[in-house]
């Protein structure tokens, strides 16, 4: 079997870390894997499935001999370096969201538009987690009938900021429990422990934060549904791992609940866990470490006709990035 050079940029942060584990786990062709991140990393050891490796800064010359190069980093540093990663002739599959509506750019989840991925120009787009965690939930109704609109409130998960959201979080809950003043927040906008904060990203002119947008912005291009009309409000809680979406879809067609449950049953990447009577539905503590999305708690919408209500939930570091990410590689070796 052909064996491949894949490159991580940012193989020192949350999903970077993640997607080392999921290339050994998915037992990856890997021929060599080069760790790159920012200059302060210069020299780490990190030890992997394919063995120690060492940690080098990103330069232009990171990439040479490369086949993939998986982004885990912000979207200037995917931008100031996807020219030479082109240059050197490997594809860039970007967990940034500086590619993600470029129309030269497919925007892939497997399990939905596989396809699309095969059309790269030299970039592929990872979406956006809760984005993708939502559609793989909704994508067996949108199967049964077209999906016309969507309302949901997402419930985010520390570990989606990097790996200092939940730094900051268990500090700040030590501090408070202690009876100590907690230092001034640095990865969110206020104190998380304890608390709920409804802003993920800077707000737009129309009041909608840069997160709330993606639902919208990023499903359309991902469901070929260039008229999905998405409202959504997204807050960020004091949970480790895990994104939560409440989610009210309307689809064309009235829509028998034991047909949507069935068709979530067997959507690629989404279980069905919905049975209340045994108190089951899904909960950060139950989906975390883990690629599938839970879906639950369905049940009929109490205001629009065709509307469906339902609760999803799903690893966002996992299956919202890094598993994401690795699944689109996976894809280039087919
Ligand atoms: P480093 O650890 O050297 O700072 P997280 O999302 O968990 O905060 O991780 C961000 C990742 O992006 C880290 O691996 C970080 O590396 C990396 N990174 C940050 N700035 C750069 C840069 N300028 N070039 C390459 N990688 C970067």
């Amino acid at each position: 079997m052909k064996k491949y050079k894949v490159g991580i940029i940012g193989a020192t942060g949350a999903v970077g870390q993640e997607m080392i584990k999921i290339l050994g786990e998915r037992n990856f062709p890997i021929e060599e894997l080069r760790l790159l991140a920012s200059a302060r990393s210069e020299g780490k050891i990190v030890p992997t499935p394919f063995g120690d490796i060492t940690v080098h800064e990103t330069t232009d010359n990171s990439f040479d001999g490369l086949d993939i190069v998986l982004g885990a980093a912000e979207n200037d540093t995917a931008v100031k370096f996807a020219p030479a990663i082109k240059a050197a002739g490997a594809v860039f599959v970007d967990n940034s969201s500086a590619f993600r509506l470029d129309e030269n750019v497919p925007l892939v989840v497997p399990e939905i538009n596989p396809e699309d991925a095969l059309k790269h120009n030299g970039i592929i787009a990872n979406p956006n987690c809760s984005t993708i965690i939502t559609l793989v939930a909704i994508n067996g109704i949108n199967r049964l009938s077209k999906i016309g609109s969507l309302t949901a409130s997402t419930y985010q998960a520390t570990s989606g900021a990097g790996a200092n959201g939940p730094k900051e979080m268990f500090a700040q809950t030590a501090s408070l429990l202690a009876g100590e003043p907690i230092d001034d927040p640095k990865v969110f906008q206020h104190q998380i422990a304890f608390n709920l904060i409804p802003q993920i990203g800077g707000f737009g002119e129309n009041g909608y934060s840069s997160e709330e947008m993606k639902l919208q912005n990023e499903g359309r291009k991902i469901m070929h549904l260039p008229d999905l009309k998405v409202s959504c409000t997204c807050v960020r809680v004091p949970v480790e791992r895990s994104h939560a979406i409440s989610a009210v879809v309307v689809t064309e067609d009235y829509l028998d609940l034991d047909d949507v449950r069935k068709a979530i049953a067997e959507a690629p990447g989404a279980k069905l866990f919905d049975d209340g009577d045994k108190k089951e539905y899904p909960m950060p503590i139950v989906t975390s470490n883990q690629d599938i999305v839970y879906v639950g708690r369905i049940r009929r919408d109490l205001v629009h006709e065709n509307g469906i209500n339902l609760w999803c939930c799903g690893d966002q570091v996992r299956k919202g990035a890094a598993t994401n990410a690795v699944q689109i590689a996976e894809l280039l070796i087919k």
